[in-house]
């Protein structure tokens, strides 16, 4: 029996495939290749294509015996989202359900989905519970949220089993040095103030410094790649063991402002980075912090790599190898 990774090409996608390998899982990866990086795979077996494309999903599933879906095929850019929702809705919610059509059909009944910390919206605590209420401010956590309710009822109906990951804001690389973050634009942070360290930018922008946080600037729970492939892998095992459908966020429950991460990298890579404050940026709620109580109680998830300092070490050591990202 094989496990299906969608879009796993991408970032997270890539450490998930490692980390199965990793389990000696037998792994068949599907992605478009929209934004994913054929260097990015450490093995599989690969198809090409969109989960949207019934024929290629038809060629998969008949091809292999699979017995669990890990869905990462998703567009995840907040801006981008706000600007063109129907994208979000057509791609996120159109994709996943298009990839549950498949699952009953040729009755595979597990699926892990890769759900997010824009679920939640504005918070109403901190840390956030997953049992606090959800009012996405954007398209893409709406496209996320909805997705969640339909595996709901997908899981009444057809007895599809799920579990949904909440990230929380993904960050650094495989200790490997083989595989990394490499998006295309580049938005998240970390990544951004690599770019300012190797200058290749000018500076890096920090938006806002005039939130309720102590130094001004957004608080944010920054949790490692790998630590998120293995909570998917001990979700799977839950589900194989037959537990019922849930739902866990996955952070490290510490949160670090954006001036502490700019801190943080110029220690770790020793270079000089500069930095200017610049507008807020729209829709950046001041804290997210997660509360991962349920996930370490109920999937027994250690995070390994759950110092700030660790995890831009580790992403460190891959751009530095890979100044240019992967295959250029
Ligand atoms: N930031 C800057 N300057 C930059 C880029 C980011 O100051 O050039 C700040 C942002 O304002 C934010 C923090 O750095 O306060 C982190 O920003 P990222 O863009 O790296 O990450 P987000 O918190 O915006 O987004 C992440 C995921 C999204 C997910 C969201 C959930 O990348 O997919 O968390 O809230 F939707």
């Amino acid at each position: 029996m094989s496990i299906l990774v969608c879009g796993g090409a991408g970032y997270i996608g890539s450490h998930m495939v490692a980390e199965l390998l990793e389990n000696g899982e037998d792994v068949v990866v599907l992605d478009n290749f929209q934004k994913g990086h054929i260097d990015a795979l450490l093995g599989g077996k690969l198809y090409v294509g969109d989960i949207r494309d019934r024929k290629i999903l038809d060629k998969v599933f008949k091809e292999n015996k699979i017995e669990a879906v890990i869905d990462f095929a998703a567009d995840s850019l907040v801006g981008e989202s706000v600007d063109n929702p129907l994208k979000y809705f057509e791609n996120n919610v159109g994709g996943t359900v298009s990839l549950l059509q498949a699952m009953r059909d040729y009755g595979t009944k597990y699926i892990v989905f890769s759900s997010t910390a824009a679920t939640y919206g504005e918070p109403e605590n901190t840390p956030i519970l997953e049992s606090d209420k959800t009012f996405p401010t954007n398209p893409y956590g709406e496209s996320k949220l909805t997705v969640e309710k339909i595996l709901k009822w997908s899981d009444k109906a057809y007895g599809i089993k799920y579990t949904a990951l909440r990230y929380f804001n993904a960050a650094g690389a495989h200790i490997n040095g083989k595989i990394g973050e490499d998006h295309n634009p580049e938005t998240h942070l970390i990544p951004l103030i690599f770019q300012a360290a190797l200058k290749k930018r000018e500076k890096i922008y920090i938006f806002g410094d005039d939130y309720k946080t102590p130094d001004g600037t957004c608080i944010r729970d920054y949790v490692h790649v790998s630590d998120l492939a293995s909570a998917h892998l001990l979700a799977l095992k839950r589900l194989r063991s037959g537990n019922e459908s849930a739902i866990y966020n996955l952070g490290n429950g510490k949160g670090f402002s954006v001036k502490e991460v700019v801190e943080v990298t110029r220690k770790v890579t020793g270079l000089n980075i500069e930095a200017e404050i610049a507008e807020r940026r729209a829709g950046d709620p001041a804290i997210l912090i997660a509360s991962s109580e349920k996930a370490i109680e109920e999937l027994n998830w250690h995070p390994k790599f759950n110092s700030l300092e660790t995890i831009i070490e580790t992403a460190w050591k891959w751009q530095n190898s890979h100044r240019d990202g992967y295959g250029r």
